[in-house]
């Protein structure tokens, strides 16, 4: 029996997930819910709720989906959207930490946020989690906030999780005034 993370339990029977589910997820994730970085995720604000939430409410939704498709490489598609936001600073009342990153844009590409933190959380990801990388990983972090990415997905797992990051998105944005925040293009006077 697993001692389940707290965010996991909830975000997972918000979703009505058995406990047969639970068993099968929660393996394939807890090395990263358990890692020291995971922390800071609880910490930062993800509009309306915690990073680490939003981002356990991406896994469990893709996952779901990609179980019940056999050509679907189900464990990417949970570590993929579990690290698609792994980044650390607020993105609603700070910039991005891009220049602490070792990361080359190309020449045409924006700094803003909308555009940047894909690339930074695949950073950190392969630097945490370098044994948990792969093709289809990288994909799926990169290309999660398609069409700002212009090049779309590759894989039908990048596809699950920018769709079930959208429909996360999309719900807890208070109003469309909130978008450009969420691109990066102003940041939040909000204490
Ligand atoms: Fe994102
Ligand atoms: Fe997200």
């Amino acid at each position: 029996m697993y001692n389940y993370d707290k965010d996991f339990i909830n975000v997972s029977q918000k979703m009505f997930f058995s406990e047969e589910e639970r068993q099968e997820l929660y393996p394939i994730i807890d090395e990263i819910l358990n890692h020291e970085r995971w922390e800071d995720m609880r910490i930062y604000k993800h509009h309306l709720e915690t990073r680490a939430v939003h981002s356990l409410e991406v896994c469990c939704i893709a996952w779901r989906k990609a179980v019940r498709n056999p050509k679907c490489d189900a464990s990417s598609v949970a570590i993929g959207a579990l690290l698609h936001d792994f980044f650390f600073y607020d993105w609603q009342k700070e910039k991005s930490d891009l220049d602490q990153h070792d990361i080359k844009l190309k020449v045409y590409s924006p700094k803003l946020h909308g555009f940047v933190h894909p690339l930074i959380a695949y950073d950190n990801a392969s630097k945490f989690f370098p044994h948990l990388m792969n093709k289809t990983i990288k994909d799926i972090i990169i290309k999660h906030m398609w069409p700002l990415t212009v090049n779309p997905p590759r894989y039908k797992e990048s596809w699950l999780v920018t769709f079930a990051d959208k429909s996360c998105s999309l719900n807890v944005l208070k109003s469309p005034r909130e978008l450009p925040l969420y691109i990066g293009i102003k940041i939040s006077n909000r204490n």
